[in-house]
């Protein structure tokens, strides 16, 4: 993929509409900042859309395909629906903000109804699903949070990946005692992985935007906003902080998840063994598809599913951010022609 799209992709991680140029986002950002068009306004015909695994709502915002739209993958069973509403089909990101503020909206409604409630909320159009369920998605989470050593107050479990991005932010977490031994210990206890089990899956073809640390350094280890779990009570605060409190307009979403990480350690912690999410960045592009980590499998009943190879399991959901995106397009492509056939 060309250098500018990969830009495109990791300045702008939630602008999923491909060739949306920054410059176009730019100006709906003035337009706001002029007045011209009040925030309400610009998050009228955009909804959060919510698909169901068993009693886990999975939140997305897209605006890419048609309306009711079927998110990639296949439903994770018969407690699933796949159909997504989505009232904002067709019309262009606008930026980045629509989707965490629609998230945002959409959490405030769901802490009314249930704060105990467990959503995931992730990126729409990059992601696919790869056919866990409800059970399993449960335990993994279960075992992230209690390797992390967290007390009754971490419930949040947000993906990781290999590379920083922005990349001035990746000291704070390679650099950090207390990051990296809870890395660690959820490498060992969640999946048995060593603290490096990422070198040989990482072929690093990205050496500008977000590029690897060298081997001896590299891990599975940074914030990626792509993927973010816990009870809609938790998440809130974490999206309102995203959203507005104090940020600039302009701000990159992801780089204000990260600081709100590092002043919220006893709340959040990451998926640093990709048990539930792997983000394909730098894990995936320079190499034949074949050496990729994750492949299209099937399951006892005949149905295609994405299959974790470094962990010998389903992979729940893939992420194809930054130049993950060819693998996870063509997977998208293949998984539904599988689909449609079985
Ligand atoms: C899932 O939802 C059903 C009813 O909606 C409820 O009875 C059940 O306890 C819930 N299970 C969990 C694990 O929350
Ligand atoms: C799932 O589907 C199968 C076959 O369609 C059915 O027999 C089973 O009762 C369903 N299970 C649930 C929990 O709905
Ligand atoms: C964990 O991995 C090590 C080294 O790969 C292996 O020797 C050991 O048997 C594994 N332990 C478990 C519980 O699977």
């Amino acid at each position: 993929m060309s250098a500018k799209s990969v830009l495109l992709r990791l300045l702008a991680p939630s602008l999923i509409v491909k060739g949306l140029c920054l410059q176009s986002s730019q100006k709906d950002e003035d337009l706001l900042r002029e007045g011209i068009i009040s925030e309400e306004d610009w998050l009228d015909g955009y909804k959060a859309g919510v698909r169901h695994i068993g009693n886990i709502s999975v939140v997305t915002v897209e605006t890419r395909a048609g309306n009711p739209m079927k998110l990639p993958g296949r439903n994770a069973g018969n407690s699933s629906d796949s159909m997504v509403t989505n009232v904002g089909a067709g019309e262009p990101w606008k930026f980045y903000r629509t989707k965490n503020g629609l998230m945002l909206k959409w959490l405030e409604d769901a802490v009314q109804k249930d704060p105990e409630a467990i959503a995931i909320m992730i990126d729409g159009g990059d992601m696919i699903l790869g056919g866990c369920d409800e059970a399993f998605i449960r335990q993994k989470y279960g075992q992230i949070l209690k390797a992390s050593g967290g007390g009754p107050d971490m419930t949040l479990v947000m993906s990781a990946e290999t590379a920083c991005f922005p990349w001035d932010m990746g000291w704070r977490f390679r650099e950090s005692a207390l990051w990296e031994q809870r890395r660690s210990a959820v490498d060992s206890q969640v999946e048995n992985l060593s603290d490096d089990w990422v070198v040989p899956w990482s072929p690093c073809g990205d050496h500008k935007i977000a590029p690897c640390d060298g081997k001896s350094s590299r891990a599975y280890r940074y914030p990626n906003w792509g993927f973010v779990m816990g009870p809609v009570r938790d998440l809130k605060p974490l999206f309102e902080w995203v959203y507005n409190n104090g940020g600039k307009k302009g701000e990159l979403d992801q780089l204000r998840a990260q600081w709100w990480m590092l002043s919220n350690p006893d709340k959040i912690t990451l998926d640093y063994t990709g048990s539930l999410v792997l983000s394909i960045h730098q894990m995936a592009w320079g190499r034949p598809d074949s050496q990729a980590p994750i492949e299209i499998a099937r399951n006892e009943e005949g149905q295609p599913v994405i299959r974790n190879k470094i962990l010998g399991q389903p992979c729940c959901f893939a992420h194809g951010n930054g130049d993950g995106e060819g693998l996870i397009n063509r997977m998208i492509g293949e998984m539904g022609k599988l689909t449609a056939a079985v």
